[in-house]
């Protein structure tokens, strides 16, 4: 399934609801994560691609105060965000970027990093070898991407509401696309494709916490690419199908504070 463009379009009042309710929600746990694993390489110059509001560059900045981290997006709006709350971060560049077309020399980083991003490139095994191509020897790439969408319980309670609330033709933007790369087999493929040996892909599970149903609802209706396909198909609206997806959820998961399982493949690959 081709994606369309508008899957990689995050702009408009999309950062600052992604940043406000989707980052503590589900990137925050793969996040400190993935930062975690970064930490035992000790990377001098790190490359962090698709960086989106800077959920892993605002750990990073914090754990490794002696790196210095090249922070890019392809949408610099993403980027803005992130700069609200890592303005005056001296060890921090930001520069957008796409990740198919890296502006950097070869062999210029010891790690790079990519939360949740490589299902987004149109072109993975070109995606990966441009990584590749900017790692000095001896580097190592460690991304993540999201397992099933039936294994992510508010993604899973959102994509069948919609199916609920537009029969015939659905936005199917989580599912597509977010959720549309999770078989290791394949990742592996793509990365040895791309030049890559040394592979390590672990299924890493976690909880996500929201305030209520009505965030939870608001964060993936309103605070992804989800929000133009939702508004691009007329009635009943952004606003009622928002409603309708955070009734879902408190049926499911109850009214107040909420949580549901997530799950993610994390990848290490040199
Ligand atoms: C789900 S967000 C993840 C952002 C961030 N890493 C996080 O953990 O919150 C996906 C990001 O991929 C970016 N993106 C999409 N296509 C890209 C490309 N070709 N090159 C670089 N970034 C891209 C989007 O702008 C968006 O910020």
């Amino acid at each position: 399934m081709t994606a369309p463009s508008s899957d990689k379009v995050f702009s408009g009042s999309v950062p600052q609801i992604y940043d406000r309710l989707m980052v503590p929600m589900i990137f925050a746990p793969y996040a400190r994560d993935l930062a975690q694993r970064i930490k035992g390489h000790r990377p001098h110059d790190l490359l962090e691609i698709a960086a989106g509001t800077g959920a892993v560059t605002t750990v990073l900045a914090a754990e490794l105060p002696d790196t210095h981290i090249t922070a890019t997006d392809l949408n610099e709006p993403m980027l803005a965000q992130a700069r609200t709350h890592l303005a005056g971060k001296s060890n921090i560049t930001w520069q957008q970027a796409d990740a198919l077309s890296l502006p950097f020399a070869d062999a210029s980083f010891d790690v790079v990093a990519c939360q949740f991003g490589a299902m987004f490139f149109p072109d993975r095994i070109k995606g990966y070898a441009e990584v590749r191509r900017v790692l000095r020897p001896g580097g190592r790439f460690l991304f993540n991407v999201w397992d099933r969408i039936e294994e992510n319980d508010f993604a899973d309670v959102m994509q069948q509401t919609m199916h609920q609330v537009f029969a015939s033709d659905p936005p199917q933007f989580m599912a597509r696309t977010p959720h549309g790369y999770h078989d290791a087999a394949r990742v592996r493929g793509d990365l040895t494709a791309a030049g890559f040996r040394d592979i390590t892909i672990e299924m890493v599970t976690h909880r996500s916490p929201a305030a209520s149903a009505q965030d939870a609802a608001i964060a993936y209706c309103q605070g992804t690419p989800m929000r133009g396909e939702i508004e691009a198909r007329g009635t009943p609206g952004l606003e009622a199908t928002t409603q309708r997806v955070a009734e879902a959820l408190a049926r499911r998961f109850g009214n107040g504070p909420i949580d549901g399982k997530i799950q993610a493949l994390v990848i290490s690959a040199a």
